[in-house]
């Protein structure tokens, strides 16, 4: 299958192009310089252009959750519009979607469940949750044979150099608050290639590696993985702007109802330091 990747500045990129590639597809990954995905011209003149693609991946998306509360135009133009511009010309093109959302579409229930998955009511907590949730609404009512990955603390190359960076100075500061399932990225990316080569249905799917944490255990198993000491991660008060979701794990049962059966995430995040492959690369 040939796969166009959009928002190629994700540090997803380049895992997602090595797990595609190991399997015999082509990839095409266009940067926001190269395409912005606003643009339905624009969008539409890529994918006509391109070889004939199979799948349009879009991992594009307006990430600050603090600018896009000071900015909602362009939360809603990157993390709706985009989307629905994308799936709509995947469709016309009769190539397979894939888009990502968050957890961050949840946080507003007084008393959530255990676990959030697809069927939970979504209640976003700020301008960033809604554009997510506003997306994956339009990328449905499409209609492409879309399938819209909401994940959750993503653990990728460039997340593990921040935290190297944290190491060598010494401290690692969080803010306080927060409960999900981090998704480690070789795990996420293999969903992603099995989905488009298998048969499941479209729609929602969640994509994290369970059970649920909190940012401080994470944080100082990371530091622990990569040698560091685990003491330095220290967490003190929430001063940013938008307010974020208290508690927001994702759950899996509808990926493992499919057979995908995501790892936890320690084991996961052990092999993704130690370059060792997913357990999913065998499905
Ligand atoms: N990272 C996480 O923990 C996390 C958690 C939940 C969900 N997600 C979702 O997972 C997906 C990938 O996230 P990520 O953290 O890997 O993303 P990322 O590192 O922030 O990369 C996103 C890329 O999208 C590009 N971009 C922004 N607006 C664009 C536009 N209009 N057209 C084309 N490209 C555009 C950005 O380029 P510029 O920098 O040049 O603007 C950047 O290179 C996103 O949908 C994100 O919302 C991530």
């Amino acid at each position: 299958m040939r796969v166009l990747i959009t928002g190629a500045g994700s540090q997803l990129t380049a895992p997602l192009t090595a797990t595609f590639e190991r399997t015999g597809h082509e990839v095409t990954a266009l940067s926001h310089a190269d395409l912005d995905i606003r643009d339905l011209a624009a969008v539409g003149a890529a994918v006509s252009a391109g070889p004939g693609y199979g799948a349009v991946v879009n991992l594009a998306a307006a990430n600050s959750v603090d600018g896009c509360e000071q900015d909602p135009v362009s939360a809603y133009e990157g993390n709706t519009l985009g989307p629905m511009v994308l799936a709509r010309t995947a469709r016309d093109a009769g190539a397979q979607f894939v888009t990502f959302s968050s957890d961050f579409v949840h946080g507003g229930l007084a008393q959530p469940p255990e676990y959030l998955d697809e069927t939970t009511e979504a209640v976003p907590v700020n301008v960033y949750g809604h554009s997510k949730l506003l997306g994956e609404r339009a990328v449905d009512a499409i209609g492409a044979h879309a399938y819209v990955l909401r994940t959750s603390w993503v653990v990728g190359e460039r997340f593990l150099d921040g935290v190297r960076s944290s190491i060598e100075a010494g401290k690692v500061g969080l803010p306080e608050g927060g409960h999900a399932c981090p998704a480690v990225a070789a795990d996420l990316c293999e969903v992603v290639r099995i989905l488009l080569e298998g048969d499941a249905a479209p729609g929602l799917y969640n994509v994290v590696n369970p059970p649920r944490t909190d940012r401080p255990a994470l944080l100082e198993a990371i530091v622990s993985e990569l040698g560091g000491d685990p003491s330095i991660v220290t967490v003190g008060p929430d001063t940013r702007p938008a307010p974020r979701p208290a508690y927001s794990p994702l759950g899996v049962s509808k990926l493992a109802s499919l057979g995908i059966e995501m790892p936890p995430w320690r084991e996961a995040l052990h092999r993704f330091v130690a370059g060792e492959p997913s357990p999913l690369a065998a499905i």
